[in-house]
């Protein structure tokens, strides 16, 4: 049996302790990453919804199944355990960054369960087409991405911000 000792995610390597300015602006390159990554999802999603059922690639599918948890988790991570610490280093009022953090993790648990719901309803289909309901699981899609995508613009409005020069005094 191999000992792992290695964080699952690069991103988890090391939790973030008088982080230079300029590191700033790598956090900041990585959460765009994070972002970018997740709103190509969203758009792949939108495909699979708009196709079903019967233009559905269950192949695509599969893939969409197998992409969905890993891909949160490895955002979530990287935003709670880098980027969020980061911020709140250099907010103005921490007080109330840390309540608009604390709501972003509850979503983030919340897009974590749904995307359990949303790994088994997509696998159901790609195998076992008959048993699946298929209107379930394009309202779904709609719901998963539609939700993710509020929540991508408002990380990408408010939070990317403070990451900019004396934007982390906002
Ligand atoms: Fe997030």
């Amino acid at each position: 049996m191999s000992k792992q000792s290695q964080p699952s995610s690069s991103f988890a390597a090391s939790p973030p302790s008088g982080v230079a300015p300029d590191a700033r602006g790598a956090i900041a390159d990585v959460l765009k990453q994070h972002i970018e990554e997740q709103e190509r999802f969203c758009n792949a999603l939108e495909t699979l919804a708009d196709q079903l059922p019967d233009a559905a690639d269950p192949h695509d599918c599969l893939v969409a199944a197998m992409t969905v948890l890993p891909l949160m988790r490895r955002s979530h991570m990287f935003e709670e355990q880098e980027l969020h610490p980061v911020l709140l280093r250099y907010a103005s009022n921490s007080t109330d960054l840390a309540g608009t953090l604390e709501r972003l993790r509850f979503e983030h648990m919340g897009d974590e369960v749904f995307a359990e719901d949303l790994c088994h309803a997509l696998r159901q289909f790609a195998t076992d087409r008959k048993s699946c309901n298929v209107e379930s699981l394009a309202w779904m899609l709609r719901g998963f991405f539609e939700g993710l995508r509020r929540h991508l613009a408002f990380e990408r409005d408010y939070l990317l911000p403070r990451l900019a020069d004396g934007g982390a005094t906002l």
